[in-house]
Formats: C-alpha cells, sequence, structure tokens
C-alpha cells in the first residue's frame, strides 16, 4: 500500500462511550473547528459493544460513525480488543495472564489476557468479524486500529497454556531435543531435557535461569501477541482487502520485535511520550527514525503524543507554549504523515482523567491546548505536499531487537543497556543534523556510505557476508567492544573475539576490562585526525591486538597503557572503525566528523545547535524542516535556491529569523 493518506492524518483517540449524546455534538463541532480528519474510535469499547456474550450493540457505534462521516472526519477503528469484558474473564478466568512468581492477575485495569488463551483469541476473532460486517461499507471507516499497543502492560505470561505452546513453538524451531539441548547448552548445570514436556517457562528460578531459555522465550512472547495481531489481521484483510490495517507500536519497546511485526502491518504507527523535560527530544526523534525504518522509510503516523501532560510519571510536566507543535513537526521531520493524540476530551473519571487531552474538563474551546491544537491542526492542512515525501538518509544505525534481549540477560562481564549504547551514535548525528536510518542488520544497505552497529553483542551468521560487501564495496562499517560475541542462541563464538569481524576489523580481542560505574580511562591520540591529545573512556575497556588496524587512539595511565583505544581498518575499498571503549563524546564525534567528511555527508543547512534541520523529499521536491528548539529566536542563512515558506506562501529571503520553539517549512524544487 503506497499511501494511505493524501492530507497530513490530524486527530485524537475518541471515547464517546464516557460521554453522553449532546457532548458528542459539541465535540463533532470542535473537531471541526481543529482541523481533525481521523480519529480512532473504539479503543476500549469491548463491554460496550458485546455487553453480554450473545449480544452485541452496535447502535450507539453506527450514530457516532454516521456524525463523524457527516462531519467529513473519518475513522481508525479500533477491533477493541484491548481490554477483555468483566463478563468474558467470569466465564473463562484462564484468559488472565500469570507473573513470573505464578500470580494470576485480576480483572480491573486493562489489558488482562493471556496472548496464547484460545478463548481470549477466540472471543477476540468474532467481535473483529462483527465489526468488519458491519463497518466494512462505512464511508467514515478509513483504517482499522488492531488492538492497542500490544504487550504494554502484559508482554509476558507464565500461565499453563503458555508453557504448552512454548514447547509446541521449541519443537517447531529445533525439530529434535538434541538439536535444542545443544542449542541451549543444556550440559551446564545439569539442564538436560530427556522429553518435550520437561521444559518449562524461565520463571521464578534459584538463580541464573538457561540464557538460550530465556532468549528463546522472548522469541516466542513476541510472536505470541504477533499471532494475536495476525488473526485479527487476517479477519480485516479477507472482509475489507482495501482498509490499511496498522497497530500502535511503542517505538524502543523491548519485548517486541517489530522488525518481526512491521511486514504484517499496512502502515507503521507509533506513541511518542517524551518526557518534556528533555530539553532536546532526541528518544523521540531516534523512536521516530527507528518507526520509519521497521518499513524502508514508508512514512509512519504519529498515532499518539499527549497536548501537554501524560499522567503517568510521579511528576507530570507539561509541554510548554509552542513545545507541543514544535515536536509534532519533529514527527513530520523524520517521515511522518500524521499526527494524532491520546485523547480528544478529558475523561471526568478513571485512571487517565488528569492525562492531558485536546479538549479539557472546562471544555472550553479559549483554553490554551485547545488554542494550540486548533492553530496546529489548521496549518498541517496546509502541508499535504509533504504527504508520501521520504527521508533521504545515507547513514544507518542497525538495530536488533534479538540482540537487545540477549545483550541484557543477566551474567555477562558486567550489566548492559543497549539503548544506551545506541544513543551515542544517534546522538552525535542528531546534533550535526545528519539523517539516519535505523534498520535491522539483515536490511539492504545498498543506499549506505556508513553503517553504525552499536554493541551488536549476538551476531546472526546472516550479517557477516553483507556487511563484509558493505565494506567491501566502500562503506564505512562502524562498531564497538563486546560486539560479535554470540551466536543466535547467546553461544559463545569460539576461536577469539569478535568471531566474525575480525577480519574485517583487522583485531582480535585478547581480554575485556570492564570499568567500575564511576571508573573511567585516559584515552590518547595517536592520529593526526583527531584534534585533542587526550580524551576519557568509561564504562568499559579491553586488550586488542590489532592485525591490520591502525591505531587512532589508545588507553593510557593504566596497566594496559598502549593497548588501541580505537582503532581504523582498510578493507576492500571501504574501513572499518572499532572502539574499544565507551569513549566520551568529543572522541566520537570526532572519528564521526571524519567518516562523514571521507564520505561528504554534510547536514542540509548551516544552523546553530540546538536548531534541526530536516529534509523530506519526493521526485521533484525537496522539503527543508527547521526546527528551533531553543528558548531564544536564531536568524539562519538559506540557500540562493528558490525556496517557497509553505506556511505562508511566500518565498523566502535568503536568510530565516526563527523565534524561540518555532519552525519553518519551505518547500524547494529539485534542479533536474
Ligand atoms: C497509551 C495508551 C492510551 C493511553 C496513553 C496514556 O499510549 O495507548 O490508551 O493510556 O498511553 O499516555
Ligand atoms: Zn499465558
Amino acid at each position: 500500500m503506497a499511501g494511505i493518506t493524501n492530507r497530513v492524518l490530524y486527530g485524537a483517540d475518541y471515547n464517546p462511550e464516557q460521554w453522553d449524546r449532546d457532548v458528542w455534538i459539541q465535540d463533532a463541532a470542535l473537531m471541526q473547528e481543529a482541523g481533525i480528519n481521523m480519529v480512532s474510535v473504539g479503543i476500549f469499547s469491548w463491554a460496550l459493544l458485546q455487553p453480554e456474550p450473545d449480544r452485541f450493540e452496535f447502535a450507539w457505534l453506527d450514530d457516532i460513525m454516521d456524525l463523524l462521516a457527516n462531519h467529513g472526519i473519518s475513522v481508525d477503528l479500533a477491533t477493541a480488543t484491548a481490554s477483555p469484558p468483566a463478563w468474558l474473564i467470569a466465564q473463562h478466568p484462564d484468559i488472565l495472564p500469570v507473573d513470573q512468581y505464578g500470580s494470576r492477575y485480576v480483572h480491573g485495569s486493562r489489558q488482562h489476557y493471556c496472548p496464547n488463551s484460545q478463548h481470549y483469541r477466540g472471543a477476540a476473532a468474532q467481535l473483529v468479524r462483527r465489526l468488519a460486517e458491519r463497518y466494512q461499507n462505512h464511508p467514515a471507516l478509513r483504517m482499522w486500529h488492531v488492538n492497542n499497543e500490544y504487550g504494554c502492560h502484559i508482554a509476558a505470561c507464565y500461565c499453563d497454556t503458555c508453557q504448552t505452546a512454548f514447547r509446541v513453538w521449541l519443537k517447531d524451531r529445533y525439530q529434535t531435543l538434541d538439536v535444542l539441548n545443544d542449542r541451549w547448552g543444556t550440559a551446564f548445570w545439569s539442564q538436560a531435557y530427556g522429553q518435550w514436556d520437561e521444559i518449562g517457562l524461565p520463571g521464578h528460578t534459584p538463580t541464573f535461569r538457561n540464557p538460550g531459555q530465556e532468549l528463546d522465550y522472548a522469541r516466542f512472547m513476541s510472536d505470541s501477541l504477533y499471532a494475536c495481531y495476525e488473526q485479527e489481521a487476517v479477519i480485516l484483510r479477507s472482509m475489507t482487502p482495501n482498509v490499511p490495517l496498522t497497530t500502535n507500536f511503542m517505538g524502543l519497546f523491548k519485548p517486541l520485535d517489530y522488525f518481526r511485526w512491521a511486514p504484517g502491518l499496512d502502515v507503521v504507527s507509533w506513541d511518542s511520550y517524551p518526557d518534556p523535560a528533555e530539553a532536546l527530544p532526541i528518544t523521540a526523534a531516534l523512536g521516530h527514525d527507528l518507526m520509519r525504518g521497521l518499513k524502508s522509510g514508508q512514512p509512519f503516523i504519529l498515532m499518539e503524543q499527549t497536548p501537554s501532560a501524560v499522567n503517568w510519571r510521579p511528576v507530570n510536566l507539561i509541554k510548554a507554549p509552542g513545545v507541543m507543535r514544535l515536536w509534532s513537526y519533529e514527527a513530520l521531520a523524520h517521515g511522518g504523515d500524521g499526527v494524532l493524540f491520546f485523547q480528544w476530551r478529558a475523561s471526568r473519571a478513571g485512571s487517565e482523567k488528569f492525562h492531558g487531552a485536546m479538549v479539557g474538563h472546562s471544555g472550553r474551546r479559549t483554553d490554551r491546548v485547545f488554542q494550540e491544537v486548533a492553530h496546529l491542526g489548521q496549518e498541517l492542512a496546509q502541508l499535504e505536499g509533504i504527504v508520501g515525501s521520504r527521508v533521504p538518509a545515507r547513514v544507518a544505525i542497525a538495530f536488533d531487537w534479538e540482540n537487545w534481549w540477549a545483550l541484557e540477560l543477566p551474567s555477562k562481564p558486567r550489566d548492559m543497556n543497549y539503548i544506551e549504547r545506541v544513543v551515542p551514535y544517534y546522538r552525535a548525528l542528531f546534533t550535526r543534523n545528519i539523517a539516519v536510518d535505523i534498520i535491522h542488520p539483515s536490511m539492504a544497505l545498498d543506499n549506505y556510505d556508513v553503517l553504525i552497529l552499536p554493541g551488536l553483542y549476538l551476531f546472526q551468521d546472516s550479517y557477516q557476508s553483507a556487511l563484509e560487501s558493505f565494506v567491501a564495496r566502500g562503506g564505512t562499517l562502524m562498531t564497538d567492544f563486546f560486539s560479535g560475541i554470540v551466536d543466535a542462541n547467546d553461544r559463545v563464538r569460539l576461536g577469539g573475539y569478535p568471531a566474525p569481524l575480525k577480519d574485517i576489523l583487522g583485531l582480535e580481542v585478547e581480554e575485556f576490562y570492564p570499568l567500575a560505574n564511576a571508573g573511567t580511562v585516559d584515552v590518547i591520540s595517536h592520529s593526526a585526525v583527531l584534534k585533542r591529545e587526550q580524551y576519557q573512556a568509561r564504562f568499559w575497556a579491553e586488550h586488542i591486538h590489532l592485525t591490520s588496524a591502525e591505531p587512532w587512539a589508545a588507553f593510557h595511565g593504566t596497566f594496559f597503557s598502549g593497548a588501541p583505544a580505537v582503532a581504523v581498518n582498510q578493507w576492500g575499498k571501504g574501513r572499518s572503525v572499532y572502539f574499544a571503549a565507551l569513549v566520551d563524546d568529543s572522541l566520537l564525534g570526532e572519528v564521526i566528523d571524519n567518516v562523514l567528511a571521507h564520505h561528504q555527508i554534510t547536514p542540509p543547512l548551516a544552523v546553530p545547535n540546538g536548531v534541526e534541520a530536516r529534509v523530506r523529499e519526493t521526485d521533484d521536491t525537496r522539503f527543508h524542516f527547521v526546527l528551533n528548539h531553543r528558548d531564544d529566536p536564531v536568524t539562519i542563512a538559506l540557500p540562493a535556491t528558490p525556496l517557497i515558506n509553505l506556511l505562508t506562501g511566500e518565498p523566502a529571503d535568503n536568510s530565516a529569523f526563527i523565534p524561540g520553539k518555532d519552525i519553518l517549512v519551505l518547500a524547494e524544487p529539485k534542479g533536474r
């Protein structure tokens, strides 16, 4: 499905079931005023749609769908399967999931279902079929919103049903117990299995569990939740083949391998809730780039963000005036084709009544938040030109959920955090305004000049030849310590670390020297490429020996003084860069600058610190997004090419004044 929209989608989660009908009428009018063109309806409506096992109540939803259609607002219709009704739980208590300690959850919140429960799946399938039958030809139906935030609260279940399903999943993966015993390394601690039925879930154990079992359980749970999605998707595709499907992802959400999920969605959508305390919204940007990468650059939808504050942090800071708009533009700048909120109208009751909403408890259109969202809605109506355009990037960071799971399992040389390995590179590129795609290591590398593999501890066999051809044809590969260490079952790759990368990196690691949390080690320059004489590293160091790589920097003032800390290797037409420590931002930044310069990769516009410059493009137009994250105004120089300010429709001058927290969107015809 190429594009699912021809205008920027703008809207919210809409929960009319919490309100009387006279409020619905006000809602529709206010939505029009706010420029809303799509709302997600029915996400938590199961109990209302099916109040009893054999009774479905669609009349209220019919009326809402009609009302919205009459106001020109389309519907991202939820399948309503995220919160099973009380009667279903009373009928089948085994739907309730079980935690790692064997304790069963109770009804009374949401997402209280075991993903492998056939009673849950059967009831969900029935509801989805009924919804699709009812609304397949409704003019308001624009998109299906399958379930909601799979795994958000319950991403793992330890019930008997899951145990049985896990055995089936394992049999399918390994065929024989001999293979399983070998892959899990069960010779260790007398863990060998002689019967499939002996295999349990990685629950409450005296000490460390089998890492192979834990890793497979993580895969199994992601697959189990995907199976819930898939069964709904199969029904919807058969009944409404032309209505696109999505489910709202959560960005850097560890339990679900979104790279495995994304092919089953027509459009990726996600929910972004950065903490307003974060001055530069780097984690949100990383999330956008990852969500865009899941489907190889296809535009995504920002399905939820808060108009102002959330309700679930200890202290919920608001988005100061201008910030909601600024961060909405950031989503568009990173490849979003829609901006929606949670939620439309603030609830009167329930645990989210103090969550931000487009319309507050006052119901007043003059409130700050409503004014800001209505203003943004009017603006976005002018930006239809950007819809479907792509973010060009020559740098990629490879991100791998299986590695995330494996790297963060316990009993390593030190505790590890995958995201903290990714962020320093991402931040360096973000602050330099260099576009980056976040991709899976198995994806095509043809469009990239630079590939970064942060902390790729779990290294699948298939990655090796792709990386070798990438570097051989002239690409630069950057990677770092404790990468290429284990196989897909968390078994060490023998013969010297990092076994699959030794050649391409031109080095071998002899020993790891993890540093204490507060520990640092000095690093001194060995290369004219670096600007300073001395830098620092923390977290980790290791003793490497170079076979063909050149040292650019070395450890200093320690018993392993002189051992290389940064090593660069020529390989074919390209080169590889290896960091044997978590080096400080200035050292990392200087190496990155060198790599970018080598490939002549430059930012799209020259802008001051704290200002983001991004590009999206179609075949004939380049759209520039300039986002001033600072509080103070900036003046930036613009290129001498013809540029149109998309919000004013006027040609731009050769410089632009951008107030604090303000933005600029420019269209530039591409030369041929
Ligand atoms: C998630 C859910 C919403 C709501 C918001 C609150 O994104 O999908 O239903 O609970 O969080 O931030
Ligand atoms: Zn279960």
